[in-house]
């Protein structure tokens, strides 16, 4: 498919959107028969300055002119030029050919007559890049051009012309295209395009291109390909790697009212729409900071901010991100793990088929929701637990669950004698690959030589089991 913005290039001056002195000036020199000879349109990025000398060029040699100075479009001239295959428009990117040999390639050819049309136009593109000497043979040419030759000359950057150069040209100034009109230029071309398009999304997209209409239809594309021609206001965020406010109002609220299941729902959807996660915090200390000074949202501030601490030195942001920000939840509130881990240790004890271990491991995760470290609960309630008599095995998903049941390895040791008058030992591990995902006729062997080893193995099949 051809680019969007290419498709939607502008064929005439009645095209343009926005550049109205444009417009009516070519069309007085037009109608007047009084065109300079050279112009410098001057102007950011994806205004219409290319396309608007192209338009000239076709115009100057239209056999065919509609109102008299629009370009028909239709006869051989106006196709040529459309089609870049035109002998007499000669368009230069001064950018990647900076030398003044082509400008002297230029110059010396300058004087032959036009081969097939009335006029020989020059488009010179990113002008302020030439070099000093290729700008001093250039201005030669600008003094005395052939009456059949147009130069247009085009910037980015005013300011780096020399003085020589602006003085010899009719500047004209291309302008910013305000966001209101890009939006409806915009909205246009969804129509024709037979895209769904959100307005807000649209509106967002035209802010963030400021004033470009080509960035603003790049951009337009980009999303409706991401997101199969509905163009949502959170597409348009996710694909810019912008984080909507509402999630994180919502990622603020779950940890505020301890909700860890809306938490963990929310942290998957940012992490399937591959959000950084030192982007998404960053965006919440902004957001947190912006609603001060309600003292339970500064909690969370102080969180944040410790976050973006911590994973600037992590390699598995996304866990770390994802373990943290459950325990600060916890910390909010804790009406929520242990259902979850009731469920979770009597299906291992099921299968175990032994009573007494359900009782014992679980009053010692009751005493950790209900009265002891909330972290350490979490991370147990999140891990997958086995009681082996003289061992406790406990195998995390995440390092960082598992770094952090290590460091605490004596302290848990301890509150489960206190709690169930057992010596035990514990025994933390860590697996990529979640346990209930490996073959259950592997599962137990596996786990038998992590309680034994507490190290490295692999399973059948190959994933490294740490
Ligand atoms: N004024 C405009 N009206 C309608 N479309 C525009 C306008 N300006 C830019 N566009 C869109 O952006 C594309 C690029 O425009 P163009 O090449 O004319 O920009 P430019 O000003 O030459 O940019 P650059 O400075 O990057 O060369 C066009 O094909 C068109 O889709
Ligand atoms: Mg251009
Ligand atoms: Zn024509």
């Amino acid at each position: 498919m051809e680019t969007l913005y290419l498709k939607y290039r502008p064929k005439k001056f009645g095209d343009l959107i926005w550049q109205d002195h444009v417009k009516k000036l070519f069309k007085n020199a037009i109608l007047k028969g009084e065109v300079s000879h050279s112009y410098l349109f001057s102007g950011p990025r994806g205004t219409g300055k290319t396309s608007t000398a192209r338009i000239l060029a076709k115009s100057l040699n239209c056999s065919n002119l509609v109102e008299g100075y629009e370009p028909c479009n239709e006869c051989d001239s106006c196709k040529s030029i459309d089609s870049g295959k035109s002998m007499d428009v000669v368009e230069m990117d001064a950018a990647s050919n900076r030398g003044i040999d082509e400008i002297r390639a230029i110059r010396d050819r300058v004087g032959y007559l036009p081969i097939e049309s009335k006029y020989k136009i020059y488009i010179i593109d990113e002008v302020h890049m030439l070099t000093k000497e290729a700008f001093n043979a250039l201005l030669k040419t600008l003094e005395e051009p052939p009456k059949h030759t147009i130069f247009v000359l085009a910037t980015t950057e005013m300011q780096k012309v020399p003085e020589t150069v602006v003085s010899r040209c009719q500047v004209v100034e291309f302008r910013r295209v305000p966001s209101e009109i890009i939006k409806a230029h915009l909205q246009e071309i969804c129509k024709m395009e037979g895209m769904n398009c959100e307005s807000q999304a649209l509106e967002h997209i035209a802010r963030k291109s400021s004033g470009g209409v080509r960035d603003a239809i790049g951009l337009l594309e980009e999303i409706a390909r991401f997101s199969d021609g509905n163009v949502t206001l959170n597409d348009t965020l996710f694909v810019l790697g912008e984080v909507p406010v509402e999630t994180i109002e919502e990622y603020v609220s779950s940890i505020v009212n301890g909700n860890v299941e809306s938490l963990l729902r929310l942290i998957e959807s940012v992490e399937e729409h591959g959000i950084d996660p030192m982007n998404f915090a960053q965006e919440t200390l902004e957001f947190v900071t912006s609603k001060l000074p309600d003292a339970a949202i500064a909690k969370v501030g102080k969180f944040v901010s410790d976050l973006i601490q911590r994973l600037k030195y992590e390699e598995r942001q996304f866990d770390v991100f994802k373990v943290l920000s459950v325990f600060e939840a916890l910390n909010y509130g804790n009406n929520f793990i242990p259902k979850k881990s009731e469920q979770k240790v009597s299906e291992v004890n099921k299968s175990e088929g032994i009573s007494h271990v359900k009782t014992d491991v679980d009053r010692v995760l009751d005493w950790y929701a209900e009265n002891g470290d909330a972290s350490i609960f979490a991370c147990l309630a999140l891990s997958t637990l086995r009681d082996f008599g003289d061992r406790i095995l406990v195998i995390s998903n995440a390092s960082i669950q598992h770094e952090f049941l290590k460091e605490r390895t004596k302290i848990i040791e301890n509150d489960f004698k206190r709690i169930t008058s057992r010596d035990v030992k514990l025994v933390s591990a860590y697996s990529a690959v979640p346990i209930e995902s490996i073959e259950p006729e592997m599962r137990n062997s596996v786990m038998k030589t992590l309680s034994i080893f507490g190290g490295k193995l692999l399973p059948e099949g190959g994933e490294e089991i740490v």
